[in-house]
């Protein structure tokens, strides 16, 4: 009797034994996943390792009828940059636009050296730029105003600024020098005038030629 009695309270020792260490390993699982990086970790992470990390190049631009639009576009790609559309508070209507009306918004504007057009949306971290290819049609020989509105609005100090213009004929002109005195301490480049539908290869060349690489 004794010796069945030995040998039930193995059995249930074991039992009991077994048990436990089901509930060890039920433990370890659930363990595992506070060991996984979060969701928000993850983006970190991979934020880290995108192309755009540390990226040093913005064209900026503004368009009312998409010449300058596609050239921007054109020099982002070449220039691996990010980009960013100056976009008016308020659209340019057709009517806006007529350069042949005195009493038209743009007219009224480009006559009014205090005209600062609102513009929708900011650039995020502008510090992390060290250069900006600034992009803008020519209206009347110059940069429309909301141009000079976007270069009141941020700290160009120490950065590299490059411009670039569209227009039916007229040069760069004295389009960029006029806005040089918005954005103290800041270097500007020799700029180019693009035709309203400049090439990719014609875009690429200007790129390429400003040696922007080293800086990536
Ligand atoms: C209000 C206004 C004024 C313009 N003034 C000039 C000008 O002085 N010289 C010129 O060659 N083209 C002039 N243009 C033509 C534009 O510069 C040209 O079409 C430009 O490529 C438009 O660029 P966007 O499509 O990016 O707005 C003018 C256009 C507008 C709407």
């Amino acid at each position: 009797m004794k010796y069945l009695s030995a040998i039930l309270s193995v059995l249930l020792l074991a039992c009991v034994l077994t048990a436990c260490t089901s509930g060890g390993n039920a433990e370890i699982i659930q363990n595992t996943p506070e060991e996984t990086p979060s969701q928000e970790e993850s983006a970190d992470a991979a934020n880290e390792n995108t192309p755009n990390d540390g990226g040093k190049i913005l064209v900026a631009y503004f368009s009312a009828t998409g010449n300058t639009k596609a050239v921007a576009e054109k020099a982002a790609d070449a220039a691996g940059a990010d980009i960013f559309e100056i976009v008016p508070a308020v659209p340019y209507t057709d009517d806006d636009l007529d350069y042949g009306n005195d009493n038209s918004r743009t007219t009224q504007e480009q006559n009014d050296d205090s005209a600062r057009p609102e513009i929708s949306g900011t650039v995020e971290n502008m510090e992390q730029y060290d250069t900006i290819l600034l992009g803008y049609p020519i209206w009347w020989g110059q940069a429309p105003k909301i141009m000079y509105t976007f270069m009141e609005s941020y700290d160009f100090s120490g950065k590299t600024i490059i411009p670039f213009c569209t227009s039916g004929s007229s040069p760069i002109g004295s389009s960029d020098e006029n806005m040089q005195g918005l954005a103290e301490g800041a270097d500007w480049l020799e700029g180019i005038r693009f035709p309203g539908g400049a090439s990719d290869d014609e875009v690429k060349e200007w790129v390429d030629s400003l040696g922007l690489s080293s800086q990536e």
